[in-house]
């Protein structure tokens, strides 16, 4: 999705911007530009495609000279991708120029408004009414015209502005759409994402919904909608700016899914205490889970997945009925719920849409809310009860790795705190889950070794010319296949279906031919036979089969092709690490199909639109 990234200090914005941009790819776009004040004009650099078009185009940055500026990373939504869509949009008397993220609603009656008025577009985007009405309400004083601004737009929206009559001064609205102030030293910035500005600074402040930022190189100042200033308190961002370069990775994927290990420590770590999980403050006090009837975990995509995994985690040691559910469809589902359903909210970004809007549903109806999300201080963060942050770092690469694991481990932290103090746990076998999870990223970490990381490798390139890849499983390691088949669609381009591998001779066995590849997951000792079979079934029809299972059912491999293991963990918490190796197949499958691994094609980082 679109990104913002905003400059005022004494350094030449230019060069600070486009390498803001460059931080900002991962999150999905199709064009970008910058505007910069320059002597008491603005200028406007724009460029269709990747950002190193408009790094050519503006010389690094260096064709602009002035100390302040926005700039964007465009994905288009109202209109194609051409320069007079791109960001930044100039007002007519190009006074004005804007960066927008978000979606405004009501643009088309704004827009026929405006143009009665004379003003002339040139081009289709919603965000372009918002540079004109600020010219058409501007009465000399910026802060009183974005105030009448922000009552006339509808919708969501995160605006970086600058003026040319105030060319000392760099403005953000925001409403819906995520925006923080990065606080320098005589420098200032604003970003839609820390990543954007975190090589300048780890110091940040928040804008709230329907907050006006006035920011010089020297000073911050904040006023709400009414005009009245407000105090805010900034906040530090424990990422570091290596967690946001590739450090010699050829893809950001490749080293998220390295650093599993050190993102799971920081989930767990820090929440195990002796025998005792302390969950950042959060309690389950008696009464309460005795008046708990229900628990509903809602995500999307890896998220939903990490919930299908949590899910079983939870109702076989809470003896607790969760609901997995797509905040998509709850959103319009008219959902049953209340006091006595505890709803998990699960998003890595914290900002995606559809989620957000689960999570208020679920408020507005009585429901206490957990959130496990990854980026500190985002919208779901904030508007959830709760919130365990699953605290991975930051994750650049489209497709999911560290943020997915990490959820799925927030979600044994809370299902093993509720099981303790409900009592439906045994205290040998609560320990003997705790000090799973203590050494999960070690156990991940050996798996990461070369020789492993070899074999999956070699068998994902002797099959990156597959039309379609089934992965099948029971219990948990159907939950991982889901993610599996997700991982390998979304950045090799290869059609992947997960079956519960009971369903197969329910419908989907008839598309298994010859050399059909499917990937059957083994790693649950009890089901080891029913596996089997299921796997034999689809090698009498054809198919081939490589087989993803423990160490202590590898036999499987006298009825498979080729095998892949996993190291000997608890069944309870072995998708993490099933979850590790389906990434790196899908990684090398797309490696050596040449992908755009990540950023795949039509997809952004952060969905904030519904
Ligand atoms: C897949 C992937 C997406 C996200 C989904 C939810 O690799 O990354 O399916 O999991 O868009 O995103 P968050 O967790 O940010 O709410």
């Amino acid at each position: 999705m679109c990104g913002i990234i905003g400059y005022i200090g004494s350094r030449q914005a230019g060069p600070i911007l486009l390498e803001g941009l460059k931080k900002l790819e991962y999150r999905g776009y199709d064009s970008s530009g910058i505007a910069v004040i320059d002597d008491g004009v603005i200028s406007v650099i724009k460029s269709v495609g990747m950002i190193k078009a408009l790094d050519e185009k503006s010389k690094g940055g260096s064709v602009v000279s002035g100390t302040v500026g926005i700039g964007h990373t465009r994905w288009a939504t109202h209109g194609a991708p051409s320069d007079e869509n791109s960001h930044p949009h100039l007002s007519s008397d190009k006074r004005f120029a804007i960066v927008h993220n978000g979606i405004i609603e009501n643009f088309e009656s704004l827009r026929t408004e405006l143009k009665s008025l004379g003003y002339k577009f040139t081009g289709e985007t919603d965000s372009e009414v918002i540079a004109k009405l600020i010219q058409h309400h501007y009465c000399g004083d910026i802060i009183s015209t974005l105030r009448t601004v922000i009552t006339r737009l509808e919708g969501s929206y995160a605006v970086g502005i600058i003026s040319a009559d105030k060319p000392d001064a760099l403005y953000a609205i925001r409403k819906d759409n995520p925006l923080v102030v990065g606080l320098g030293d005589g420098e200032n910035f604003i970003a839609s994402d820390y990543t954007a500005a975190l090589e300048h600074t780890k110091n940040f402040v928040l804008l709230g919904d329907k907050e006006i930022a006035e920011i010089t190189a020297t000073e911050t100042k904040f006023y709400d909608v009414d005009g009245k200033q407000i105090k805010k308190k900034p906040y530090t961002v424990e990422w570091n700016i290596e967690e946001a370069q590739k450090g010699g990775y050829a893809h950001f994927m490749l080293k998220e899914i390295f650093e599993q290990p050190r993102a799971l420590t920081r989930t767990v770590r820090p929440r195990i205490a002796g025998d005792e999980i302390k969950l950042d403050g959060i309690e389950f006090d008696g009464d309460y889970l005795s008046s708990l009837e229900r628990i509903d975990i809602i995500g999307c995509g890896s998220a939903y997945h990490a919930g299908i995994v949590g899910k079983s985690f939870i109702e076989k040691h809470c003896r607790i009925p969760v609901n997995n559910i797509l905040a998509s469809e709850y959103i319009y589902s008219d959902p049953i719920t209340g006091p006595k359903t505890l709803t998990v909210i699960i998003s890595q970004s914290g900002e995606t849409a559809d989620t957000l809007s689960a999570l208020k549903i679920a408020a507005s109806r009585g429901s206490r809310t957990l959130a496990v999300v990854n980026v500190v201080q985002s919208a779901i963060a904030r508007a959830a009860d709760d919130v365990l942050y699953t605290h991975a770092g930051p994750e650049i690469a489209v497709a999911t790795t560290k943020g997915y694991t990490t959820q799925i481990a927030a979600l044994y932290l809370i299902g093993l705190k509720i099981a303790l103090k409900k009592g439906s746990i045994t205290v040998k076998r609560y320990k003997e889950l705790l000090s799973g999870l203590v050494t999960l990223p070690q156990t991940v970490e050996d798996m990461l070794s070369e020789a492993e990381v070899k074999k999956v490798r070699k068998y994902a390139e002797k099959f990156h010319n597959q039309k379609c890849v089934f992965f099948i499983g029971r219990g948990t390691d159907y939950a991982a296949s889901l993610e599996g088949a997700l991982k390998l669609k979304e950045i090799s381009y290869i059609h992947a279906e997960a079956y519960a591998a009971g369903e197969l001779k329910h419908g989907t066995i008839s598309l298994i031919e010859d050399h059909t590849l499917t990937l059957a997951l083994v790693t649950q000792e009890k089901l080891y036979h029913k596996m089997e079979s299921n796997i034999k079934a689809v090698k009498s029809r054809g198919g081939t089969v490589i087989a993803l299972a423990s160490r202590a059912n590898s036999k499987i491999k006298s009825c498979t092709d080729m095998l892949l293991t996993i190291p000997d963990c608890d069944d309870d918490i072995s998708p993490v690490l099933t979850a590790v190796q389906l990434q790196l197949f899908a990684y090398y499958i797309a490696l050596k199909r040449g992908c755009e691994i990540d950023t795949p094609r039509n997809l952004a980082k952060s969905v904030t639109v519904e």
